[in-house]
């Protein structure tokens, strides 16, 4: 693996890799060693065009842990309201040494062409509405950690799939590892392509949540969306919101998830988003690890530094 540009592109012994050495991160960093030496001398460049709080936040403090040096690149106050392109950023930050580049950007595919510009790793940290794999892989790491196992899991992603990276993203990971995906939403809330996905398909949530594992629900971007998609809250709500009436048609052990940001009230009410059985904030945390795990194994981290020094 030299990027991690889709989750797609991953195969199932490379996907379990991630999730295992994760795994492995997140027990070191448990036994109170807060900070690794493993990527001493390396350089990450968090490249955002598009406003984040997990990702950015959680990219940045995985590369700390492992003592890279971090340079946080936003757009507000660079050279890109001059009009610099996506590649003159990318080659002046190259010129500064980075080892890799984590980039979020509005634009399906910028990770890609990124990938053909510099020589470092990149990792598409979100790209417009194609792809997301680092949520994917954190979602993943939740749901086994949870659930104990990913095969033959059944998940239900709900809500806005036709604007979702995170649902694409998860859709592959999933299918890859062996659970098998439904995805459920209104019909002008799935992307045209969705027949191609390896997954179901269902526009009645109240019919999935009994046969469901894990229920994964999605906020409504309406940021990308024009008007004649955009649903009226109240109708989304009643007829895909998840609110203390559907949660009880789970059965016992079903788990909820969200990928955040969430809106309270609309795809989720407080009372579910708050619950035992939510993984919220477990996803957050798990999300440190798992990018942990993915820039050592890009970017080449000294494996004795996870044994020896970490212990
Ligand atoms: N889940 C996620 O990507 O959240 P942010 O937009 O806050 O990074």
């Amino acid at each position: 693996m030299r990027h991690l540009l889709s989750a797609g592109d991953l195969s199932r012994d490379e996907a379990t890799l991630v999730l295992d050495t994760a795994r492995e991160l997140a027990q070191v960093s448990s036994r109170s060693v807060k900070k690794l030496p493993t990527l001493r001398g390396r350089t990450v460049v968090n490249l955002f065009y598009e406003d984040s709080t997990r990702t950015r936040i959680s990219f940045e403090a995985a590369a700390k842990r492992m003592s890279a040096d971090v340079i946080n690149f936003s757009v507000k106050g660079s050279s890109v309201s001059k009009g610099e392109s996506l590649k003159d950023t990318a080659l002046t930050l190259q010129a500064m040494g980075a080892d890799g580049v984590v980039i979020r950007h509005g634009a399906s595919g910028a990770a890609r062409r990124l990938a053909g510009w510099v020589d470092g790793a990149v990792i598409n940290a979100g790209d417009g509405t194609h792809e997301h794999p680092t949520q994917a892989l954190l979602d993943a790491y939740t749901m086994r950690e949870r659930m104990g196992r990913l095969e033959g899991l059944r998940v239900a992603i709900v809500g806005d799939v036709r604007h979702s990276r995170v649902a694409r993203s998860n859709v592959l990971l999933l299918h890859t590892l062996g659970a098998e995906v439904t995805l459920v939403a209104p019909p002008t809330l799935l992307p045209v392509s969705v027949g191609t996905w390896p997954c179901g398909v269902s526009y009645d949530l109240d019919e999935t949540l009994p046969k469901s594992d894990v229920v994964m629900m999605l906020r409504v971007q309406a940021e990308r969306m024009r008007a004649a998609f955009f649903p009226s809250a109240r109708e989304y709500s009643r007829r895909y919101g998840l609110d203390r009436d559907r949660f009880a048609r789970l059965h016992d052990d079903a788990i909820v998830m969200h990928p955040g940001p969430m809106i309270r009230g609309m795809e989720i009410s407080a009372e579910v988003a708050d619950s035992p059985r939510s993984t919220i904030t477990e996803q957050v945390a798990n999300g440190v690890s798992v990018r942990m795990a993915v820039l050592y194994l890009l970017l080449g981290g000294s494996e004795s530094a996870i044994g020896h020094n970490g212990s």
